[in-house]
């Protein structure tokens, strides 16, 4: 089995992270899957974006939660990176599914549920329910810093695939794949190093893998995945290793 390549935020590296262009990129670097995240505006629309607020990445100010689809949609999303991607938009969650429905996307599809600074309510029943709406050729798999998102998904998708993101919170990962809740770990890559020898036989996908020399140690112990802001070059340097 290769080690996957999960696009994070898109091609993050070389394009507006979360948004279209960065997606597309990400199929065409020859990502297995695509890493994303969303949150709920004022009036009730999922949002791809990593923040809470727009501040960072777009020409606007202010919380996801405090500004609806209308206004979200006027902001740039792209001049911020660079401007030859001026006039690009942040997407709906819908807009990244249709992309990637017309692209005939079969991977992995990991949307992680930015709630663990903002508890949204009633996120998990919206996803859910989008999802339940909208069969898609390609694999879901979830993923949450903040644990109580993932287990009220998990009570409404019982057949989605949960994998718990944790930077120090190694025990409630522990405690959510004893209750077969999760099946693997999201962990930082640097936690995996520091770690190394205390891991757990787990299917395993660290973040954020950047470096080369990071990317070999996933690909020399057989990682079921990475997730990296550069997947063209994971591509390649996977090629080299594992041979495809
Ligand atoms: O899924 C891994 C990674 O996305 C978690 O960190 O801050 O980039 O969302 P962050
Ligand atoms: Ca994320």
């Amino acid at each position: 089995m290769l080690t996957q390549i999960i696009a994070h935020r898109g091609s993050k590296g070389t394009r507006p992270e979360n948004t279209l262009p960065s997606f597309q990129a990400a199929l065409q670097d020859g990502a297995d899957g695509i890493e994303t995240d969303v949150h709920l505006s004022k009036d009730g629309h999922l949002i791809i974006i990593h923040d809470e607020k727009v501040d960072r990445t777009t020409n606007g100010k202010g919380r996801i939660m405090d500004l609806t689809l209308a206004e979200l949609k006027r902001l740039d999303a792209g001049a911020t990176f660079d401007p030859v991607y001026a006039g690009t938009r942040i997407p709906t969650l819908d807009e990244v599914v249709q992309l990637l429905v017309k692209a005939k996307f079969t991977g992995i599809f990991n949307l992680e549920l930015k709630t663990n600074k903002i508890h949204y309510d009633g996120i998990e029943a919206l996803v859910a329910d989008y999802f339940n709406h909208h069969p898609v050729p390609f694999k879901l798999v979830y993923s949450s810093f903040y644990p109580k998102s993932i287990e009220r998904l998990h009570a409404l998708q019982p057949d989605a695939e949960f994998d718990s993101l944790f930077e120090t919170k190694f025990k409630t990962a522990k405690r959510l794949h004893a209750e077969h809740v999760i099946i693997g770990y999201h962990p930082d890559i640097r936690w995996v190093r520091r770690h190394w020898l205390l891991l757990p036989k787990v299917q395993l996908r660290p973040w954020t893998v950047n470096t080369e020399r990071d990317m070999r140690f996933c690909y020399r112990h057989r990682f079921a995945g990475l997730i990296t802001d550069y997947p063209g070059l994971a591509h390649r340097l996977r090629v080299k290793m594992q041979g495809g």
